[in-house]
């Protein structure tokens, strides 16, 4: 059967954005989101980043792409069982070629900016959801990327840990002036964006802004 994910998709996310994109389940969210950052190749049209059409890019390209430009947060975490958090949030600095007492350095900064200087030896199965997605973020912003990508973030957190996700995320992002494209089917994450794009049925229904003349440097 043949599924039409998306269609007629013809979008703009500006620097500095945070970019909310809502919707039903099955909507293509995620499929959208993963065709932005350059996980899936759409069939037709392209996805261009800093300048850089990523659609065209072949799989060497793209984890090359991804490495410099680019940070995922995942709603289930996606830590490595095996290494402890500290490891876990070096690892973008390992496979950038940096040495290890500079990357554990930055990896101690970044657990420390997210509330877990008590938790650096701690491997996931020793931490709650919430310390994970900490680290998760720690690990996504630690490379200082120009956008990141995070697909219902909060999706296995509990009401307090998920304001406490969302308000890190987007301090974040306002401080090192990134762009934040989050997939969302809760209401009150939307909230925290600057712009909502809704999707149905693989089309954009509605975008909303909330402020409507803030201005941004480029795309
Ligand atoms: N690899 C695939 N092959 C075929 N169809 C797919 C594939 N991935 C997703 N789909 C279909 O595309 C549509 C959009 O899926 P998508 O995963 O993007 O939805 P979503 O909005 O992220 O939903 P959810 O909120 O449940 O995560 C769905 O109808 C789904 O069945
Ligand atoms: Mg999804």
């Amino acid at each position: 059967e043949k599924v039409t994910a998306l269609k007629n998709i013809n979008l703009d996310i500006f620097a500095g954005e945070i970019c909310c994109i809502f919707g039903p389940s099955g909507s293509g969210k995620s499929t959208l989101l993963n065709q932005l950052a350059g996980l899936e190749k759409p069939t037709r049209g392209g996805v261009k980043i800093c300048g850089q059409i990523i659609s065209r890019m072949n799989e060497n390209e793209l984890a090359a792409f991804r490495q410099h430009h680019s940070g995922f947060i995942f709603q289930s975490y996606n830590l490595l069982n095996h290494l402890n958090a500290l490891e876990n949030v070096a690892l973008p600095l390992e496979f950038a070629g940096i040495e290890k007492t500079e990357r554990e350095k930055a990896a101690r900064h970044m657990l420390g900016e997210v509330g877990l200087a008590g938790r650096m030896k701690h491997y996931p199965n020793q931490m709650s959801g919430g310390q994970q997605q900490r680290v998760g973020i720690a690990r996504a912003f630690i490379n200082r990327p120009q956008v990141i990508f995070a697909d219902e973030p909060t999706g296995n957190l509990d009401s307090k840990s998920t304001k406490e996700v969302m308000e890190m995320m987007t301090r974040f992002v306002r401080e090192y002036r990134q762009t934040l494209i989050l997939v969302t089917h809760d209401q009150e994450m939307a909230a925290y964006a600057d712009r909502i794009i809704t999707l149905k049925d693989g089309e954009i229904v509605r975008q909303e802004w909330k402020e409507k003349e803030k201005e941004y440097e480029n795309e």
